[in-house]
């Protein structure tokens, strides 16, 4: 098989690079180690920059996220059961939609089938060939047999754990990580949010986030040890535990139900560069993974492949390489800024330290955020997303 460019994982990054080719043009194959099912059963963030929504409307995707999404203009800070609200609207004059992960990864789905493009989906063993030089092979396993796409790029967009990053040699690569020891324990459930909007709770008992997918479908988060055991997390022990984290206001609207998922995802911080190598671009969660507080993981997987369709397009419509030379430094850029607002909202709403000193500053950074428009502003533009 022959394609223009080999797009390794289906998630929203490999996605939404696909869709954005296709509209000009440019033939790609999606490679997906799971099925489309499993893919659509991962429940992640649902908050979507306002340069993301105009990426996905770019994308041709977008209908079904203006239409059934929720447009929140601000979001509440709780701390030690007092709210506060910063308001997006005022400081940056934009808002940022809540819309689920996986309608999004349905739309991008539903749009991909339409459009006729291929995905191959429980492709196994995928190995990547050649990238250094101007003619990268891939290979995989399906059905028994072993296939070959030969490209002329390869996207490496298949995650965290996927084979492009693993693909480079460790002498061309630096990895820059920050563990944090804790993780979130997520449930979902067809009860009606608390709030109208976000809220991220700073308690001694530790953070908790009330979050949502519709006005029926909440989604709530509690902080918790890694060494946690889901299992041991019956729904009544989540709810009592997640109650005397909330203002008065919260608790007495917090409707209780059982829970249609429940998971515990660990926090870290990382960073790959540069994010290309010869013909091989690392885009999304292959390249940085952010901790969940501030919910970037997906957008810089947008902003990625923002720059990179955009630089490929560049290659075969205008024949320049300048959007190709630059990608790594453009897409690094973005990343450690939204890297830095990560690691700043989750050690400013853990607990995480042991030593009062830190508490304090903890306290101190949050009532100067409440209190200094400038600082509710610097937060408020880097939660709606940093412009490109
Ligand atoms: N071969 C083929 N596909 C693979 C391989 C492999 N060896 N390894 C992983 N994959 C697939 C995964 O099964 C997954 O579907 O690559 C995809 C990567 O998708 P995500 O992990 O969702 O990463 P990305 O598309 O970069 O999305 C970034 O969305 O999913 C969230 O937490 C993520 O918020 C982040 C954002
Ligand atoms: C979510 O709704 O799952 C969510 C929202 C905001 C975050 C993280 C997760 O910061």
């Amino acid at each position: 098989m022959r394609t223009q460019v080999a797009i390794i994982g289906a998630g929203p990054a490999g996605l939404l690079l696909g869709q954005l080719l296709h509209r000009h043009g440019i033939d790609n194959i999606i490679l997906e180690r799971q099925t489309g099912e499993y893919v659509l059963s991962r429940v992640r963030a649902g908050v979507i920059e306002q340069v993301t929504m105009d990426l996905l409307d770019e994308a041709g995707v977008g209908a079904r996220m203006h239409a059934d999404g929720l447009v929140h203009e601000g979001v509440q800070i709780c701390v030690d059961g007092v709210r506060h609200r910063i308001s997006f609207k005022e400081m940056t004059g934009k808002a940022v939609m809540v819309y689920g992960q996986t309608e999004l990864t349905k739309d991008l789905m539903d749009g991909r089938a339409a459009a006729g493009a291929t995905t191959v989906y429980s492709a196994h063993e995928v190995a990547l060939h050649d990238f250094s030089t101007d003619k990268p092979r891939v290979t995989y396993r399906t059905g028994g047999a072993t296939q070959e796409i030969s490209c002329d790029f390869v996207a490496g967009c298949d995650g965290f754990h996927g084979v492009s990053r693993k693909s480079v040699p460790a002498r061309a690569i630096a990895s820059h990580e920050r563990v944090y020891p804790l993780g979130w324990l997520g449930i979902l459930s067809d009860t009606p949010p608390v709030s109208d909007e976000l809220i991220y709770v700073h308690h001694p008992l530790g953070f908790a986030l009330c979050s949502m997918r519709s006005p029926t479908r909440s989604r709530y988060y509690l902080q918790c040890s890694l060494a946690e055991d889901i299992d041991s997390w019956p729904d009544d022990r989540f709810w009592e535990e997640l109650k005397p984290r909330l203002d008065d206001e919260a608790r007495e609207r917090l409707v209780t139900g059982p829970s249609i998922e429940k998971s515990i995802a660990p926090l870290r911080s990382f960073v790959a560069e540069p994010m290309r190598f010869g013909r091989l671009f690392l885009a999304g969660d292959a390249a940085h993974i952010v901790p969940p507080t501030g919910a970037k993981g997906l957008n810089l997987a947008a902003s990625d492949v923002r720059y990179l369709a955009h630089a490929l397009i560049e290659h075969y419509k205008d024949k320049s390489d300048a959007g190709l030379d630059h990608y790594s430094a453009r897409a690094l850029a973005r990343v450690w800024k939204a890297e830095r607002f990560s690691w700043w909202m989750t050690t400013m709403l853990h607990q995480i330290s042991d030593n009062p000193f830190d508490r304090k500053i903890q306290l101190a950074e949050l009532d100067y955020l409440f209190r200094s428009k400038a600082a509710a502003t610097v937060f408020a533009e880097n939660y709606v997303g940093l412009p490109y």
